[in-house]
């Protein structure tokens, strides 16, 4: 059901949830001090409580609110990317819910840069809870069409267009060493995203953090990031393939192939949720097909891609 920023405002402060535009891709969005809102959350996604939700302000000192100080570098990355697709993991106060971390001392937080997501919770102030609005291991959705689809109508939404990124935030969490002489820092990569290794490294080297380590690792305690996950109904079979060689395999929705994402990485993952979705969606066969260039496998500039077909695929075949 789709419905415009106000009702969703109204909703939003009277314990329900709504689905809501970001630039990655949609959110399901809870005020974070409504308990019950935070509750159907879990509920509708059926998503397990043991998997801690995103917290979305629309300024840092929103953020600085529901965790404790922000450290230097902390406050120069959310300045270079805030609004944007960068998500920070932080020791939580009290304020922030433990039904929202999974009773993990962290929450993660980010800023989105999408005027209706921002407008909302400025007007309400009050900031929102949101996991991607799929069902817990689907394909996430990048515009309100696919969360019509997902929940079958049965979720509000607000229709905010197309996702201009269309992969989730970057997430990380930033560690200081205890040489409080030499103060040093390593960034930890618990998803990758559009803002890459490569280009936090690149916005450090003027900086006086140039020796930051930036690594990625799996998150020791959130256990969100699963094996499978962002799936379609339908099973996908992931083809590398050399890029000379792409153009040799042509074949259509109905035949279950899925279409060819574009060679720039950026405009790529905007189109791979959406391409996903269309091919289960009009396939007339029981399995979806994907040729992926191998020489976008290989390249770390891609991996953001890659991690997310590594776990939407069941198999990968390099031919
Ligand atoms: O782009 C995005 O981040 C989107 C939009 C809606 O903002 N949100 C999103 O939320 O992707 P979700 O729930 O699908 O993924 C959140 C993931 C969790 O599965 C977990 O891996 C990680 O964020 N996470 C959340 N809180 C954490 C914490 N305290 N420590 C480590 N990881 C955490
Ligand atoms: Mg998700």
């Amino acid at each position: 059901m789709i419905i415009n920023p106000q009702r969703a405002e109204y909703l939003l402060t009277h314990g329900e949830i709504v689905a809501l535009p970001t630039e990655t891709v949609y959110g399901l969005a809870a005020s974070i001090f409504d308990i019950q809102a935070l509750h159907k959350i879990f509920i509708t996604k059926e998503r397990p409580l043991f998997d801690p939700l995103i917290v979305h302000v629309s300024n840092l000192n929103m953020a600085k609110n529901l965790t404790d100080s922000w450290n230097e570098l902390e406050v120069f990355l959310a300045n270079k990317f805030w609004p944007g697709p960068l998500t920070f993991i932080k020791n939580k106060n009290d304020k922030v819910n433990d039904m929202i971390t999974a009773s993990l001392p962290s929450v993660g937080v980010r800023c989105p840069n999408h005027p209706i997501m921002l407008q909302i919770i400025n007007n309400i102030n009050q900031p929102l809870a949101a996991p991607s609005a799929n069902k817990f291991k689907s394909t996430s959705p990048t515009n309100a069409q696919h969360v019509e689809d997902e929940f079958e109508s049965n979720v509000a939404v607000v229709d905010g267009g197309n996702c201009n990124i269309g992969i989730e935030s970057t997430i990380i969490e930033i560690f200081q060493s205890l040489d409080l002489q030499n103060k040093r820092y390593e960034i930890k990569i618990y998803r990758p995203g559009i803002i890459t290794k490569e280009q936090l490294s690149s916005c450090l080297s003027q900086t006086s953090w140039s020796d930051t380590q930036i690594n990625y690792s799996a998150s020791s305690v959130a256990p969100g990031q699963l094996k499978e996950h962002y799936r379609p109904k339908k099973p996908i079979t992931a083809y590398l393939v050399p890029l000379n060689k792409l153009s040799n395999f042509v074949g259509t929705l109905e035949d279950g192939q899925i279409q060819a994402l574009t060679l720039e990485i950026t405009l790529a993952a905007r189109q791979l949720y959406s391409h996903i979705r269309e091919a289960d969606l009009l396939s007339k066969k029981s399995e979806l097909k994907l040729y992926f260039p191998l020489e976008h496998w290989l390249n770390p500039e891609w991996y953001p891609i890659r991690e997310r077909l590594e776990k939407a695929c069941s198999k990968i075949i390099n031919l």
